[in-house]
């Protein structure tokens, strides 16, 4: 982006069609390989590998963390239309940017935690078309026309908790509360599908959502609360 444009300023009308404004976003795709052409014998085979090999060595020697600022910068940038909690947000993009980094450092939406940044804790865990998924590992580029939904999005109309956060609070389940945005994101997932669970198809539905509390028992109640209160 060349100008910062503050995240509120991004929200289109509530009548805005997001769907046919996504239709219209461009379709970045990486540009084609440069050809290869075969060296053109032994000799200049062995004297190409070594002078790549120094080239390689040298400019991540000296230039170190600024080569990756540089491939960033080199990146394509696109704006793109996804439907975050309902509203229509244009957003720029890079095209490795994950969902996670556009949710917390383009739409302030910081709800959304970043723990491994791998795809193995499930902090990261929003709703797209109510099926949760690791933010952490989806690139937001695939996700023109979809909808997106995140902790925030969960408040009710006057400010007040979704059933589910309330019952994660009766039942005392956050403790550092690191965790808690992507448990319960993975438990309104599962209450969309099944509305009266078991304990074990609870456990499942949450299992990958890993609590560096030990706080899962904590979880599991809240959920089972959530689906007796609904
Ligand atoms: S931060 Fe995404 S799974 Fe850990
Ligand atoms: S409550 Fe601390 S990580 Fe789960």
């Amino acid at each position: 982006m060349d100008q910062y444009i503050p995240p509120d300023a991004r929200i289109l009308d509530a009548d805005a069609d997001y769907k046919a404004l996504a239709a219209q976003d461009p379709v970045w795709t990486p540009p084609p390989p440069p050809p290869r052409t075969l060296p053109a014998n032994r000799r200049e085979f062995i004297k190409g590998v070594i002078a790549s090999g120094t080239a390689v060595s040298a400019v991540s020697y000296t230039l170190g963390a600024r080569s990756a600022q540089a491939q960033n910068a080199a990146a394509p940038e696109r704006l793109i239309t996804i439907n975050v909690n309902g509203q229509t947000r244009r957003v720029d993009v890079m095209a490795n940017e994950t969902l996670a980094m556009t949710l917390r450092y383009k739409l302030g939406l910081t709800g959304t935690k970043l723990g491994c940044d791998r795809g193995e804790c499930g902090a990261c865990t929003v709703l797209i078309d109510d099926v949760p998924h690791h933010s952490c590992s989806t690139l937001t580029h695939a996700l023109r026309g979809r909808k997106v939904t995140t902790i925030e999005g969960l408040e009710g109309p006057n400010g007040e908790l979704h059933p589910m956060q309330k019952a994660f609070v009766e039942e005392l389940a956050p403790q550092c509360g690191f965790c808690t945005p992507g448990q319960i994101m993975s438990a309104v997932a599962l209450l969309k599908v099944n509305p009266k669970p078991t304990r074990d198809e609870a456990r499942l539905a949450l299992s990958g959502n890993l609590c560096r509390c030990g706080a899962y028992d904590h979880y599991l109640n809240a959920v089972m609360r959530a689906a007796r209160e609904a």
